[in-house]
């Protein structure tokens, strides 16, 4: 293997290596041919930046970039040459190229830009493109800080099962049955997890503090912005806990997920400034100073309420926000992200713990300026007998969620705990607008 250098590390050297030889491994993403010299411009992986390789010096190599197409996969070595006066710090004067993979000329990605709805239907080489390198290389270090986050508050990653009978949203779920079949291939009932976090409460009351990372999936027919069927979703579960300190460590959470990002992706923050959203890096550095809002779900319909002529749908308490509430509450009343708490016990799940009032749950969705809901959170109903009416009036197989249930027999603890949203965490801090961008190979209905 050819030991070869990066463009991400010439960009952060190339004062230093002015002069030096070099060895870089990349995709060509345009070549300019003229008589004498020929510019090709080389993406390697390691940085949104490109590289601009000069080929005339060396006559084969100029027989070879004449030949490449848009796509090629190449290695060049050549010499660093800084150039403090053009639009590039430096360039690269190449000596030798070998073509390790050629490309055809109809390759897809051409030097121009193309729309994100044409680059959904090449989800296989839109990781090319500038916006898909900003957006995964994103993607990828919001992962690392998450990891992060919960490591340096010695949190134990719980791998919750992808297959289970465990269903704590009641949303729509994939079935998984025999292959060929409808027979239950497990005895009992079985799909793809919504969620992990009945599992993970099992970790919480063993280890106190917990989380879970890992694909879930919904069936819901939703054709929304912000609805996938599969997306990522991080779920942590803490003992001892209640909604308060459930909302802590949320805020913590985001915050310190955009701090990792501005620190760990300057260039790639710099191109969505440019190019998606020009408030984008003011806006995250405001919030990762600011303090969330928190906002009683009561207060929030009384808010609502004053305001005249603008929703579809109609407001009034009891009735469950829409996205357009949503975001009037996070872009409009309170301009940062807001924890709404304490909503109806009707417009949640089970497991929510009941307030004293009888009416209301404690629970908390944080909505954010531009995605809306980004996280939904409660804090457990520990009492075992609350809990059983609560399934019994839901209709609720107590039998099969005996395991659960049973948690609140041996050494039942207030917790709480929350899901984030990979994607919707992705989509808050790329500034992109659809969920479909901000996954690889999005899962949506009707398409794969
Ligand atoms: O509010 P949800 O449904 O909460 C739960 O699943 C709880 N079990 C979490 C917990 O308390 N452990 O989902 C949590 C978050 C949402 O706020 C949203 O960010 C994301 O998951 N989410 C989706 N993202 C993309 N597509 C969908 N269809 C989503 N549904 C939920």
């Amino acid at each position: 293997m050819i030991k070869a250098s990066s463009v991400l590390t010439l960009y952060n050297n190339h004062k230093s290596l002015d002069g030096k030889t070099v060895t870089l491994n990349g995709w060509v993403r345009s070549v300019r041919d003229g008589k004498a010299f020929a510019f090709v411009e080389l993406s390697d992986g390691s940085v949104i930046k490109t590289v601009q390789l000069v080929v005339g010096g060396d006559k084969q190599c100029f027989e070879t970039v004449k030949k490449l197409n848009i796509g090629a996969a190449v290695t060049v070595t050549g010499l660093v040459v800084n150039t403090p006066d053009a639009r590039q710090p430096f360039e690269i004067a190449a000596e030798d190229i070998t073509v390790e993979g050629g490309s055809q000329p109809d390759y897809p990605l051409q030097k121009k830009r193309h729309t994100l709805e044409f680059l959904r239907t090449i989800p296989h080489l839109r990781p090319r493109t500038n916006m898909f390198q900003a957006v995964f290389r994103i993607r990828s270090e919001v992962s690392f800080a998450i990891h992060d986050y919960f490591h340096g508050l010695c949190f134990v990653y719980a791998h919750t099962p992808i297959i289970t009978g465990a269903d704590a949203e009641g949303a729509p779920m994939f079935r998984v049955t025999s292959p060929g079949t409808e027979r239950e291939f497990f005895g009992r009932p079985a799909h793809l997890s919504g969620s992990g976090q009945l599992e993970a409460e099992t970790f919480a009351q063993a280890f106190g503090k917990t989380y879970t990372f890992g694909p879930t999936f919904r069936a819901e027919n939703s054709n929304t912005p912000r609805h996938a069927n599969e997306f990522w979703m991080i779920e942590p579960e803490m003992a001892f806990c209640d909604l308060e300190g459930d909302m802590d460590n949320a805020e913590g959470l985001v915050k310190h997920i955009i701090i990792h990002i501005l620190e760990t992706c300057p260039y790639e923050m710099e191109f969505l400034n440019q190019f998606v959203d020009n408030t984008l890096i003011e806006r995250l550095k405001d919030v990762a100073n600011a303090e969330f809002e928190r906002m009683e779900y009561t207060e929030a319909i009384e808010l609502l309420e004053k305001v005249k002529d603008k929703f579809e749908y109609p407001v009034g308490w009891g009735a469950d926000l829409q996205s357009e509430h949503e975001r009037y509450i996070s872009e409009e009343i309170c301009k940062k992200p807001v924890f709404l708490t304490n909503y109806p016990k009707e417009l949640k799940s089970f497991y929510m713990r009941l307030n004293d009032d009888g009416k209301t749950v404690a629970c908390m969705d944080l909505l954010v300026p531009h995605v809306g809901e980004l996280v939904g959170g409660s804090q457990r109903e520990e009492r075992y007998d609350v809990l059983l009416k609560r399934m019994n009036e839901l209709g609720l197989s107590v039998e099969d969620n005996e395991w659960y249930m049973s948690l609140r027999k041996y050494g039942t603890t207030r917790h709480a705990g929350y899901g984030l949203g990979l994607e919707r965490m992705i989509m808050y801090v790329t500034g992109i607008a659809n969920i479909r961008d901000s996954i690889p190979f999005p899962r949506t209905p009707g398409v794969m």
